[in-house]
């Protein structure tokens, strides 16, 4: 049977035998869809379901303007950074302005990974040395080095965890040792890289640098607490180190009241990552450093990308952020951030299985545990609820270390109505997980 057949059925033999089973599908009833516009997905039988978590399509799925900036000048020419073209050095312009001094120095590169790898780079060269302070539960990326810097996704790992890498706690307000009524947790939870830095110099080794997601996503839709981050960056410069902000989930207004998650915390990063939502699809990597940092890495050996900052790259970026810009896109996620929020927030009192409702603008998570005591991550009952939403027409995830974590993270344009659908949906998906 052809793969071609409109079946859901032959698509999953299909898959079954031609794509690797460490892949997973999302839902115990795979979706397959068809047709994306803006908020929404439409399936093959062209039933409309509310996109509350992919924050890939940042300005909308299949955005009108981002289709077609890409496809007139994919029509006109479309080749790499060797030759001069005003499309690289005006999306660059456009980015840089967006970024706080120093940071003005542009890579391109096709994801986030890629990026993240040219991240480690650059500071490894920078500094002329190599121990790195991850947090745990991070997730940094899919490649050899990335997969050992990422604790979230390391359960197989081929080949142990090298001795470079050195893991530090997850500033958790809700799950970890220092609570949010703890006006010093910030502080404390940068405690361990203080001591972690006290080690490698006992040991006469220097220190690479600190990397953190500004928002750690798959580490539970957290925000860290006051100070997190200055604390931490004192703490790694003071050492010689860099500081490394993944921005891949945060960037570009999506927390509403910061055009990027590192603003929250009043820090600015050495070196800037980003990915996912600055190509709205299209696979753009980005990294943002310093003229220093750019000059140490200009050491003769050459970095080249064929396909990073190529000319239909460049385009696409320049119309996301213009989009960005135009339809005021962090302020809308501020105002409609804050409504579908206090909706969220108006269910815990009615649901025990609520433990946590937190995040800003549109990167939420509601945790669900078994006892608000004990805090009993409530796996099972979390993908039941998602499951059970998705059955009604709305798509939200789950994450976190123990799965238990509900995942909001809608596309840009996600209204109010829309805000008021999602609520009323997971109402109803934890009102059955009461009855069952
Ligand atoms: C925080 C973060 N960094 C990096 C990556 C890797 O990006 P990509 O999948 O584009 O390589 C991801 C992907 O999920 C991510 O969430």
């Amino acid at each position: 049977m052809s793969v071609n057949e409109d079946s859901t059925g032959v698509l999953l033999a299909a898959r079954r035998r031609l794509i690797s089973p460490s892949l997973t599908l999302s839902y115990r009833q795979p979706l397959h869809i068809v047709r994306g516009t803006m908020q929404y997905l439409f399936d093959q039988t062209g039933r409309r379901y509310l996109d509350g978590y992919n924050n890939v399509p940042h300005v909308g799925h299949c955005h009108p303007e981002v289709v077609s900036a890409a496809t007139k000048q994919m029509a006109l020419l479309n080749t790499n950074t060797r030759y001069l073209h005003e499309t690289l050095e005006q999306y660059a312009e456009s980015l840089t302005s967006t970024l706080p001094e120093p940071l003005r120095m542009c890579f391109f590169v096709n994801s986030g990974s890629e990026a993240n790898e040219l991240a480690l780079r650059l500071a490894r060269v920078h500094t002329q040395s190599t121990d790195l302070i991850v947090l745990n539960g991070a997730y940094h990326g899919n490649t050899t080095t990335l997969t050992h810097i990422s604790p979230y996704k390391a359960d197989g790992l081929e080949s142990g965890r090298p001795s470079w890498v050195h893991i530090v706690a997850l500033p958790d307000v809700y799950r970890g040792e220092h609570k949010s009524d703890d006006p010093r947790a910030g502080e404390k939870y940068a405690q361990p890289v203080g001591e972690c830095i006290a080690q490698l110099e006992s040991q006469r080794k220097g220190l690479c640098g600190y990397i953190a997601e500004s928002c750690p996503s798959v580490g539970g839709q957290l925000l860290f607490p006051e100070g997190y981050l200055a604390a931490v960056y004192a703490k790694v410069r003071g050492a010689g180190g860099v500081c490394i902000a993944d921005e891949v989930q945060t960037a570009y207004g999506r927390l509403g009241e910061y055009f990027y998650g590192f603003e929250q915390q009043r820090v600015v990063p050495d070196i800037v990552v980003l990915g996912k939502p600055i190509g709205n699809g299209y696979p753009i990597g980005a990294v943002v450093t310093t003229a220093e940092i750019a000059r140490s890495f200009d050491n003769g050996q050459e970095f080249f990308s064929t396909f990073g900052g190529s000319t239909v790259s460049c385009t696409v970026g320049a119309a996301v952020l213009e989009i960005v810009n135009q339809d005021r896109l962090q302020t809308h996620a501020k105002k409609v951030g804050s409504h579908l929020l206090a909706g969220l927030r108006s269910l815990i009192d009615r649901y025990s299985l609520i433990g946590d409702v937190r995040g800003s603008g549109f990167f939420l998570g509601v945790e669900l545990v078994r006892n608000r005591d004990t805090l009993e991550p409530a796996a099972q009952e979390a993908t039941d609820v998602v499951n059970r939403m998705r059955d009604t027409g709305v798509l939200i995830g789950t994450d976190g270390p123990f799965h238990n974590v509900l995942k909001i993270r809608p596309p840009m344009p996600f209204n109010a109505e829309d805000a008021d659908a999602l609520v009323t949906c997971l109402d109803d998906a934890l009102a059955r997980s009461e009855i069952s």
